[in-house]
């Protein structure tokens, strides 16, 4: 007869299982991450496959109600774009984010918005007291008795609380702080992070109350706990900004109901987070206007195009071996375009630093702003400002040829939106492209045809 095994090990870094306990992970290669957890009889040899009380019948697609798919705006113009239209009822959200960027302050600001649309919101804090969320809210303003505050831990009595007050929407705050009372392991360990997730999950299908819980972001950059918490929910958005400027930007990396890549952008204020609608003004910075090394280009954020300031700075530098370092593009693309700028256009980048940035604290890695680090750098290397009015599209090769880029049209309009008034851009894209008045297009092929776009 099988021995039947009630345990198993699960490394508590990427979540695989063992059997048997080893001090080395081999899937992630760490090191003493292996625990011991309660798995049931996972590894039953008689398994049953008897139907169970709650076996639910299949049925046609086309009975069943669209009501169920009415979205619940949030009042938030820009959040609702993220989420692809609003709420989703019964849906799953998952809000990750670096410590103290502001996830709580979202959730208070959602709450505003959604109490003054006669709506009912349950905030369970696990996180925070009361005394401290109550802070918040008195600082933010968000004082109602629409908005009921809870400290519970425990996800089953969560749901319960969920099903007695029947709220409009449940925020939870964060996922880490949760344990399911049957299980003996610690709040945050991937066993209570699973089966917390997995109750909210059930909770919100059976309700059909859409549930958005916060979750902390590891050093490198991932949703602490391991990526099974991204699969189980329906939407996964992260909350990133510099904490030394006032702008954060929300982006949904994976959602079951709408496009993914789109951006909503918040500006931090004492008040709370406030929507910022005019964009220009957060990534376009006024203040390096006719200075050398700053040049506009565009980026597409999921469905959208956006406007961006691309900086550099290039210097003689004081090391052996000259620096290179990018915020915002990859330092990696900025080596290999300077690289290029040094065999094809002969200029002696390798006696200086290059530091290359995005302005608003962007994060992009996208081909189409090669030609605006090429510029970025090779104006400030010469000390010339582009010209005024003036932004670059185009994706820049190995021997400085300048190659097409995707969604030219739309980039175009954005730029225009913005007050650009003359745009370089591949040459193979110019027969695409919808004419748009009041801007005017230069087409060029490769680096050295750039020299117009300098004072
Ligand atoms: N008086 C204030 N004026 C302006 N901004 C403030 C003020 N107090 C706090 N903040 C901002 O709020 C941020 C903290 O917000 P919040 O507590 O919502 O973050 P969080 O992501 O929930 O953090 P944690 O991971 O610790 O839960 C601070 O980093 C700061 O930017
Ligand atoms: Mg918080």
């Amino acid at each position: 007869m099988k021995k039947k095994i009630s345990k198993i090990f699960l490394c508590q870094s990427c979540g695989q299982e063992y059997a048997r306990w080893a001090g080395k992970c081999e899937s992630c290669g760490k090191w003493n991450t292996i625990v011991e957890e309660s798995g049931g009889d996972r590894f039953s040899s008689t398994p049953s496959y008897k139907k169970s009380a709650t076996y639910k019948e299949p049925v046609p697609i086309d009975s069943i109600s669209s009501d169920n798919t009415k979205r619940l705006s949030s009042g938030l113009a820009e959040l609702d774009l993220v989420l692809g239209g609003g709420f989703v009822p019964g849906s799953l959200i998952l809000v990750g984010g670096e410590p103290g960027v502001g996830k709580s302050t979202l959730i208070l600001e959602i709450s505003r918005s959604m109490i003054s649309q006669g709506k009912k919101i349950l905030y369970i804090s696990g996180e925070e007291s009361s005394a401290q969320v109550g802070l918040r809210a008195a600082r933010m303003n968000v004082l109602s008795k629409d908005l009921l505050l809870s400290s519970e831990t425990y996800a089953e009595n969560i749901s319960a609380m969920v099903e007695d007050v029947s709220p409009d929407l449940v925020f939870v705050d964060s996922i880490q702080t949760l344990t399911r009372e049957a299980l003996p392991n610690q709040a945050g360990t991937v066993t209570q992070l699973r089966e917390c997730t997995q109750v909210l999950l059930e909770t919100s299908k059976r309700t059909g109350i859409p549930i958005l819980m916060t979750g902390h972001i590891t050093k490198d950059g991932a949703i602490a706990g391991p990526k099974v918490l991204e699969h189980l929910v329906d939407t996964v958005l992260y909350f990133e900004g510099d904490k030394l400027n006032y702008f954060r930007l929300l982006r949904a990396v994976k959602n079951r109901f709408g496009a993914v890549g789109d951006l909503a952008v918040f500006e931090m204020l004492e008040s709370g987070l406030k929507e910022v609608t005019d964009r220009q003004r957060v990534f376009i910075s006024s203040l390096t206007e006719g200075k050398s090394g700053s040049v506009i280009s565009s980026v597409m954020e999921g469905s959208r195009a956006l406007s961006v300031e691309v900086q550099a700075l290039v210097s003689r530098t004081n090391y052996s071996q000259a620096r290179r370092m990018a915020e915002g593009p990859d330092t990696r693309r900025l080596i290999l375009l300077a690289a290029v700028i040094e065999k094809y256009l002969g200029h002696t980048l390798s006696e200086c630093d290059i530091f290359g940035n995005l302005a608003g604290g962007l994060q992009i890695d996208e081909p189409a702003l090669d030609l605006a680090i090429c510029a970025s750098i090779l104006s400030s290397y010469t000390e010339r400002p582009v010209q005024s009015g003036y932004a670059v599209i185009g994706e820049v090769g190995l021997s400085g040829e300048v190659r097409s880029v995707g969604q030219a049209t739309l980039r175009l309009k954005e730029l225009k939106g913005v007050g650009i008034e003359t745009v370089y851009l591949p040459k193979g894209n110019l027969a695409e492209i919808e004419k748009i008045p009041g801007l005017e297009l230069v087409g060029i092929n490769s680096l050295r045809e750039l020299e117009g776009l300098f004072r």
